[in-house]
């Protein structure tokens, strides 16, 4: 079991769905740093349950308590924990779960790992209700990221068939980022909403559920962070990415399209302007070397429909050791994109504001941010 992330901003993330709360301790945010508590709820919002037909029934403030490390709306540099009750478990819809494995959730995967001991319900420490401490985390990253001008945002790029436009990849506008952050549903072609949502609706009255991709941004980033192989942004990225539960793909740049292009197409040419370098277009996502290079970061994360889903399906009963038909009856997320927006943003603040702590520590003296060399 592996619950902690970073070697300068530190997380560990701890609780279950249906347990009495789920929460996070924060290690390295330093001391002074502003902590608006009303500007994290915002972001908290965005991913809890019970607001929008695309999601879950389940109905959660999501208020985050902090039980340590801040006074007077200051990081006090000590550690951070922040905790979220559970206030509205039906655990008696995961009573006929105990056996009974959900085909593409962690059910069976996670009995075999924990000998039959981990908390099912509600998918117990699997559920991607664990991902709103890593909103909370991310949300006091980018505010730090956001006094060094660096701005975060994303958008639905896709709901099964129904797309988006992209983002500008060379000129985005970090207003067009600004104006996404606070928004439930974040498109940057609004007109493609109502038929976003009918896919949805349509896959719910089918008993079903569907996928689809975020496309998520960072304007701002100056060229020089992170660091070859092990400690890439890409690969950071991709690590927390894939902690997120439901996250089956992760691109930077072109990414898989990569593959159909020839080395002239793919390349990003360099030019001067004025005494800045920069390139003319961005297909590798602002990232070169495993470095930024101070073109917009930008990355495609792939989410896949929710597993559990009220058709009848095929799966196992290990009490009697036989197949079985499953028909799930609890409250689910017809579609995690639209939730899990914030949530990619969150782990892509975390991310920079990691590499760029790991920046500073490996230079000597005088400590600066890379904005500010
Ligand atoms: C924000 C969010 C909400 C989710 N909601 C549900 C849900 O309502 N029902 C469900 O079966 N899975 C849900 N999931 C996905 C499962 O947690 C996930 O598919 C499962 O743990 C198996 O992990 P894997 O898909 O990464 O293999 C959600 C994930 C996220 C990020």
């Amino acid at each position: 079991m592996r619950g902690n992330f970073g070697e300068h901003y530190k997380l560990s993330i701890f609780g279950e769905s249906h347990g009495p709360g789920i929460g996070i301790v924060i290690d390295g945010i330093p001391a002074g740093t502003p902590i608006d508590e009303a500007e994290i709820a915002r972001y908290m919002a965005r991913r809890a349950p019970g607001r929008d037909p695309t999601a879950t029934a389940r109905a959660e403030a999501d208020q985050v308590e902090i039980l340590s490390g801040v006074l007077n709306g200051h990081a006090c540099g000590t550690p951070v924990c922040g905790i979220i009750r559970n206030t509205n478990t039906r655990s008696s819809d995961y009573s006929a779960l105990r056996f009974t494995m959900r085909p593409g959730h962690a059910d069976y995967a996670g009995f075999i790992k924990y000998a039959g001991f981990n908390d099912p319900r509600g998918g117990g420490h699997f559920s991607g209700r664990l991902t709103a401490p890593l909103v909370f985390a991310g949300s006091i990253a980018r505010s730090i990221l956001k006094a060094r001008g660096i701005r975060i945002g994303s958008h639905i790029l896709s709901i099964g068939p129904v797309r988006d436009e992209a983002f500008d990849p060379v000129h985005l506008d970090p207003a067009s980022l600004t104006a996404l952050e606070f928004t439930s549903f974040p498109l940057l072609d609004a007109g493609v909403e109502s038929d976003m949502r009918a896919h949805v609706a349509q896959a719910r009255e089918s008993l079903d559920s569907v996928g689809g991709m975020i496309e998520c941004a960072a304007t701002g980033v100056p060229a020089g962070i992170g660091s070859p192989f092990f400690g890439s942004v890409e690969s950071v990225f991709a690590s927390l990415a894939f902690s997120v539960p439901a996250v089956k793909a992760v691109e930077f740049g072109d990414g898989t399209h990569m593959a159909d292009l020839h080395g002239s197409e793919a390349n990003d040419a360099l030019t001067y302007s004025g005494s800045t370098v920069t390139a003319l277009t961005n297909h590798n996502g602002g990232v070169t070397g495993g470095i930024t290079n101070g073109m917009p970061v930008l990355t495609r994360v792939t989410i896949k429909p929710t597993p559990s889903i009220a058709r009848a399906q095929t799966t196992v009963d290990l009490s009697t050791a036989s197949d079985t038909t499953l028909e799930i009856k609890g409250r689910h997320d017809p579609c995690i994109v639209p939730r899990a927006a914030v949530v990619i943003e969150s782990i892509l603040a975390i991310t920079l504001l990691e590499l760029m702590m790991d920046d500073m520590t490996a230079r000597s003296e005088p400590i600066q941010m890379p904005s500010e060399r």
